[in-house]
C-alpha cells in the first residue's frame, strides 16, 4: 500500500478531536499552556492541581476559549497514590476513557549540597519523580485496556545538564530519573500500545523560576543564564505547546521512550 497517498493528511494526525487528556500541575505555567494546546486542538482535558482554586479557572478559561471541549477540575496531590487512582477513575467514569496523560507537576529549590537536609532532598524527589511514577502506572493500566495511549511527562534540560551557578542537585537527579523512567517505561509497555515520551524544557517564565529570580542569588543568576542560551532569552510557555501536542497525537505514535528537548539551544552549546 501506498502509506503516504492513503493516510489520513498530516493535519488530521495532528488533531485530537475525540480523545480525552489530563494535565498535571495544570493550575499554573507550563501546565496551563500545556491544557491549553491540548485544548486548541479539540482534546476533552481534565485540569489536575492540587490547588482546586487555579485548576478551576484553567478549566474555565478553557471552556471560554475552546467552548466544544469538556473540562473537569480536580483536586489531587500527584504524591498520593490513592488520589492518583482516584485522579484516573473519576476521568473514566465521567468520559469513559482517558487517551492523553501528560504528568508535569515538578517543584524546586535553590541550596547547596552541603546544606541540603534529607528532607528536602526527599521532598523535591517525591514529588518530582516517584508522582510521575505513580502517575504513569496508573494512567496505564487504563491505557492498556484500550491498547492506545500517550503518556508525556516532564522532564527538564536539567536531567542532562547541571544548572550554574544554583545549587539544585536534587532537582537534577530527579529530572534525570524522568528521562531515565520514561525510556523504562516505553519500552516495557510498547507492545500494549502505550506511548510514553517526555519533553525537555529549558528555563521557562513561570512562577516556578520568577519566584527563584526574586531572591538575592537569583538576580546575579539571571545574566549568566541568558548568556548560556544562544537564543538569549528564557522560553514562554506557549513555546512548549507544540512539541507536546505532537507527541499526544497519532502524528507521533511511532515516537516512545523518547525525548523533546525545547531549550533555545542551550544544551547544543
Ligand atoms: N519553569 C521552568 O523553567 C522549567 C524548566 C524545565 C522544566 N520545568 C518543569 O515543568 C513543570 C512545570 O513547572 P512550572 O514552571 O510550570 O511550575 P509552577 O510552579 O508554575 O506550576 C506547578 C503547578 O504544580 C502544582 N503542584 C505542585 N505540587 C503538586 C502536587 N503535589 N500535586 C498536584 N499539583 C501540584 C502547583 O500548584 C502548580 O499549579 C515542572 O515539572 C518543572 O520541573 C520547568
Amino acid at each position: 500500500m501506498d502509506t503516504v497517498l492513503k493516510s489520513k493528511s498530516i493535519l488530521e494526525r495532528f488533531s485530537l478531536a475525540g480523545k480525552t487528556a489530563l494535565v498535571t500541575g495544570g493550575g499554573q505555567g507550563i501546565g496551563r499552556a500545556l491544557a491549553h494546546g491540548l485544548a486548541d486542538a479539540g482534546a476533552d482535558v481534565a485540569v489536575i492541581d492540587i490547588d482546586l482554586g487555579l485548576a478551576e479557572v484553567v478549566a474555565k478559561e478553557i471552556q471560554i476559549r475552546n467552548p466544544k471541549s469538556k473540562t473537569m477540575a480536580l483536586q489531587i496531590d500527584v504524591t498520593n497514590p490513592e488520589q492518583v487512582t482516584q485522579m484516573v477513575d473519576q476521568i473514566v467514569d465521567g468520559w469513559g476513557k482517558l487517551t492523553i496523560a501528560c504528568n508535569n507537576v515538578g517543584i524546586c529549590n535553590w541550596v547547596d549540597s552541603i546544606d541540603m537536609t534529607y528532607a528536602d532532598w526527599q521532598k523535591v524527589i517525591r514529588v518530582d519523580l516517584d508522582s510521575v511514577f505513580l502517575c504513569a502506572q496508573a494512567e496505564a493500566r487504563h491505557m492498556f485496556k484500550n491498547n492506545y495511549g500517550k503518556i508525556i511527562n516532564t522532564a527538564s534540560m536539567s536531567g542532562y545538564i547541571t544548572n550554574f551557578p544554583q545549587g539544585q542537585a536534587h532537582y537534577n537527579a530527579a529530572k534525570a530519573g524522568v528521562l531515565s523512567l520514561t525510556r523504562s517505561l516505553g519500552t516495557e509497555w510498547a507492545e500494549k500500545g502505550v506511548r510514553v515520551n517526555s519533553l525537555s524544557p529549558g528555563y521557562t517564565k513561570t512562577a516556578l523560576v520568577s519566584d527563584l529570580l526574586e531572591t538575592e542569588l537569583g538576580k546575579k543568576v539571571s545574566p549568566i543564564w541568558l548568556s548560556r542560551i544562544p537564543q538569549q532569552k528564557m522560553a514562554d510557555v506557549t513555546d512548549l505547546q507544540g512539541a507536546v501536542n505532537f507527541m499526544a497525537s497519532e502524528a507521533s505514535d511511532y515516537m516512545t521512550a523518547a525525548d523533546i528537548v525545547v531549550d533555545g539551544g542551550y544544551l547544543a552549546w
